[in-house]
């Protein structure tokens, strides 16, 4: 083992979360040295994909004695996601997959249906998000007028061109916000509710306002309907048993190109000279005797848990894990979907997520759900209740799985000063779309370089229903 590990890599990356995944199978791909280690003995770090009975250990909610998750099949059927998220078809993520073929080893399906709610409690309305002109005409979320409006919105978000100020309906782009766009269509608030936080997926209101930000804004909903029109039912793919897969794919694919991986492997000490890390002191376990070795680097990539001391809380997300015997309610039965509910709907700051997942991705035996419903908490006590307009559209649970807010880390500089580049912990979103944009720019301050790939004509081969 020990004649595996050389005595300098272009970069050691920490962790093997996705984020470190991702960014160790695409400097491999171009050509740099990669080390990659894990404490754990297995890929995934906090977003990793665990069986029931693991997910009943790690909650501990259960008799000392009895072994609940006994009653719900095999085992070897759940692969149940810690931090469920979805690929938006044609967003960043899946260009990744694609420009380096990592989609070889993997095997992607369409989520059935893409939701949003309007109202709350008893009086919730939950409907697809309408994505084209013909949608937005027969969708229960407007009146008669209102959705005129909105046909009108999304055909000129179709043929908005940033560069050509013909289509910018006299509004100056490099300045407008979007509130100003929304106005001159005179479209209602709860219609921009729905557009601003289920298809240009901001996760607060604060875009609504931004100088110059309609463009960005704009740019997502195109986003978003360009993804739906990619498969048809909704904007989103997932991994055949689950997002586990995604990590484990970028391992094969680094590992393809040379890169060295290392589970079970404790980081003892960062060697500095001159304020910057040049390498580590690593113990390998997992063997005996373990291994001790020392190697550098000219830079080292991670997540916050290996850099408890360079970085920031910056808010707690508040997920709860649920298990099901049916589809959501107001779904049509779908296999799988994500549903939002705009902040503004329940009086919250923070939207409420709700990704929902079954059998169809092999993620859970045939005749089980898993939904899993996440927030940012805005208050320090009653995490239940906040999270109680997501679980309230569940219906009868048969398992719920809520530990205590998970703090949501951010590296407190940016790196270039000791050369230590750290990621930010997974958001409460159930979409990767915030994830890719931490790669790119943990690509952009480690490399100097913008991170580049090659724009993707024919997507991911999704499996047939
Ligand atoms: C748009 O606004 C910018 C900044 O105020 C200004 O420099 C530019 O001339 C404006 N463009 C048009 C076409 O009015
Ligand atoms: C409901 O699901 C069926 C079967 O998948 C599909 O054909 C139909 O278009 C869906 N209806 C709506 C309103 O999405």
């Amino acid at each position: 083992m020990a004649d595996e590990i050389a005595p300098e890599y272009d970069v050691i990356v920490l962790g093997t979360g996705l984020t470190e995944c991702i960014l160790s199978g695409v400097l491999s791909v171009k050509g740099k040295k990669v080390l990659h280690l894990d404490r754990a003995s297995y890929y995934g770090g906090d977003a990793a994909s665990v069986n029931l009975e693991t997910l009943f250990k790690k909650y501990g909610n259960y008799a000392k004695g009895t072994s609940p998750w006994e009653q719900y099949g095999r085992l070897n059927d759940w692969n149940i996601d810690l931090v469920p998220k979805f690929l938006m078809s044609s967003g960043e993520l899946t260009n990744i997959l694609v420009s380096t073929d990592v989609t070889r080893y993997l095997e992607f399906k369409q989520v059935a249906g893409s939701y949003v709610q309007q109202g709350s409690g008893s009086k919730a309305t939950v409907a697809k998000v309408p994505s084209d002109a013909a949608e937005a005409l027969r969708s229960p979320l407007m009146g008669l007028f209102e959705k005129r409006r909105m046909k009108n919105f999304i055909e000129w978000v179709g043929q908005f061109d940033p560069k050509d100020s013909t289509t910018h309906k006299g509004l100056n782009m490099s300045t407008c916000t979007m509130k100003e766009v929304y106005d001159k269509f005179g479209l209602e608030v709860t219609t921009k509710d729905f557009i601003g936080h289920a298809m240009a997926l901001y996760q607060t209101d604060s875009y609504f306002d931004a100088p110059g930000g309609a463009p960005e804004a704009i740019e997502r909903i195109r986003l978003y309907g360009n993804s739906v029109a990619r498969y048809g039912k909704s904007p989103y793919i997932y991994p055949l048993y689950g997002l586990g897969e995604l990590p484990q794919g970028f391992a094969r694919l680094s590992a393809i190109y040379g890169g060295t991986y290392m589970l079970n492997t404790n980081v003892d000490e960062v060697i500095y000279e001159g304020g910057k890390a040049v390498g580590i002191k690593a113990t390998m376990g997992g063997i005996e005797p373990e291994m001790k070795f020392e190697t550098r680097a000219k830079m080292i990539l991670g997540d916050p848990s290996y850099f408890p001391d360079k970085v920031k809380v910056t808010g707690h997300v508040l997920r709860a894990i649920c298990i099901l015997k049916h589809p959501l309610a107001q779904t049509n039965d779908s296999d799988s979907c994500q549903l939002i509910i705009p902040q503004s709907q329940v009086g919250r700051k923070n939207d409420i997520y709700i990704a929902c997942v079954s059998s169809a991705h092999n993620v859970c035996p045939k005749g089980y759900w898993i939904a899993i419903v996440s927030t940012i908490a805005e208050t320090s006590a009653n995490h239940h209740l906040e999270l109680a307009p997501g679980l309230e559209r569940l219906g009868k649970i048969e398992e719920q799985f809520m530990g205590p807010p998970i703090p949501l880390y951010e590296p407190i500089e940016d790196g270039t000063k000791d050369n230590i580049f750290i990621s930010k912990s997974y958001d409460a979103s159930s979409h990767f779309e915030s994830t890719t944009d931490d790669v790119r720019d943990i690509y952009r301050r480690a490399t100097g370089e913008e991170l580049v790939v090659e724009g993707l004509r024919d997507g991911i081969q999704v499996a047939e229903e």
